[in-house]
């Protein structure tokens, strides 16, 4: 019987363990989660989500402060056009935090930088022309471009001189949306170095509406195996989604993919950016209490702890000191969607609003509890102590029992 270290998974010359904890912003999947995995011989993510909250919190930086100051003028204006952000501080703020990991990097494995292109930051493509090209020129080994993919990314670094070394991966829910990628950006001549296909039960935003529980991830890549085999295309693919054991990763391999994506179990971790009470949540969570629900001012699907305070919070928006997720048109739905419910509330001093949530302000203060769908079995991957509470894991005991279990087994920490 095979175990995930049976297999590596091949990029260019370089070969790795073929496991990849991914992306999870904002901070949570921090420089110390991905410098371990790729201590390790495997690939970790940074995530370059709200990345001026992120170097202000770990490089003393006040981009934040800097920006809201400039805008507070605005902010009981609805138009959130004027809220720009200055593309010379996103390069700054992703340079700080991408050199800061790639210079404390050991072992053998990767470091790659999540970019989750629904941030859209009131400019959608040329914040994200700076954001690539700073995380490139700050030395990162690769980008995995996700969330809201935007077909054309790969010819706004066409011109960067590390383009055609520096590993470059996509995140797709469907054969469909990788043979729009690939048609697309077929020009630039530069296939993706690899294939995320992520599957309805990840965490974070899904890539499927409501109707998320009709797919199933084996099905999906099993069909974009066969679609890639008729085209001789060979780029490795990387299932994500519900993979919780390392037998599910071997089974995975064994039918040729070439590595997966872990992260629900990397949640319960020291080195994960959740604050600690919050990963007792996670440990403690049962099924029904995770939901799907339509909250995301992105528009995708989300999952989420029910007892996450970004449920039904309702709060004013803070566009000007963050702004992430405004369109270019300096819109967001969760803008319209607190102004409606204070318009139908005119006498209450705090309103509750259901329809969407203020997820900048949420994910900087970690109070938006989002997670995988297996978050319920976190508590048997533990012990639990005299307390009630669960013991935090390590990277690398998580990282292991990936690497070498077998049987559908889970080993507890020491
Ligand atoms: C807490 C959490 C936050 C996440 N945030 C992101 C993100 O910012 N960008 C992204 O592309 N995927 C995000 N994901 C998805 C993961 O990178 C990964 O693909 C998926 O969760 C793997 O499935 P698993 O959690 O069942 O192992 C997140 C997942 C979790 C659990």
């Amino acid at each position: 019987m095979k175990s995930v270290d049976d297999f590596r998974l091949k990029l260019g010359d370089k070969e790795v363990v073929p496991i990849m904890v991914g992306g999870m912003g904002v901070d949570i999947s921090t420089a110390d989660l991905a410098l371990e995995a790729a201590r390790l011989g495997g690939i970790g993510h940074i995530s370059d989500a709200m990345i001026k909250t992120v170097a202000d919190r770990r490089y003393n930086t006040k981009y934040v402060r800097e920006k809201l100051k400039l805008y507070k003028f605005n902010v009981a204006n609805p138009d959130k056009s004027v809220v720009q952000f200055d593309l010379g501080k996103v390069a700054e703020a992703t340079h700080l935090h991408v050199r800061g990991a790639m210079e404390r990097k050991r072992g053998d494995g990767l470091v790659f930088i999540n970019c989750m292109e629904k941030l859209t930051m009131n400019a959608p493509k040329e914040t994200l022309q700076v954001r690539l090209k700073a995380a490139l020129d700050a030395g990162i080994d690769g980008v995995t471009l996700a969330a809201g993919l935007h077909l054309g990314s790969f010819s706004l670094i066409e011109d960067h001189p590390r383009f055609r070394d520096v590993k470059l991966g996509i995140i797709v829910s469907s054969l469909r949306a990788l043979q729009l990628f690939l048609k697309k950006s077929g020009r630039t001549q530069r296939l993706p170095d690899y294939v995320v296909v992520e599957g309805p039960l990840a965490g974070g935003h899904l890539g499927f509406g409501m109707d998320w529980a009709a797919y199933d991830l084996a099905t999906i890549v099993a069909e974009i195996q066969l679609w890639m085999t008729e085209n001789q295309l060979d780029i490795p693919l990387i299932p994500a989604g519900g993979i919780f054991t390392g037998s599910d990763a071997t089974a995975f391999l064994e039918s040729g993919c070439g590595a997966v994506q872990v992260a629900t179990r990397f949640t319960v971790t020291r080195e994960c950016g959740l604050p600690d009470d919050v990963k007792q949540h996670y440990f403690k969570a049962s099924e029904d209490e995770i939901e799907v629900n339509q909250i995301s001012p992105t528009g995708y699907p989300m999952r989420m702890l029910k007892s996450s305070p970004a449920i039904g919070a309702g709060i004013r928006p803070n566009c000007e000191a963050y702004g992430y997720l405004l369109d270019s048109k300096g819109r967001c739905q969760y803008i319209d969607a607190y102004n409606k419910t204070v318009a139908a509330h005119p006498d209450a001093r705090r309103v509750s609003v259901r329809e969407k949530t203020c997820l900048c302000t949420h994910m900087r203060n970690f109070d938006c509890w989002t997670c995988g769908h297996y978050t319920y079995r976190l508590k048997d991957t533990s012990n639990r102590l005299a307390d009630g509470s669960y013991q935090l894991l390590t990277a690398e005991h998580v990282f292991h029992d990936y690497q070498y279990s077998k049987e559908g087994k889970v080993a507890l920490p020491d």
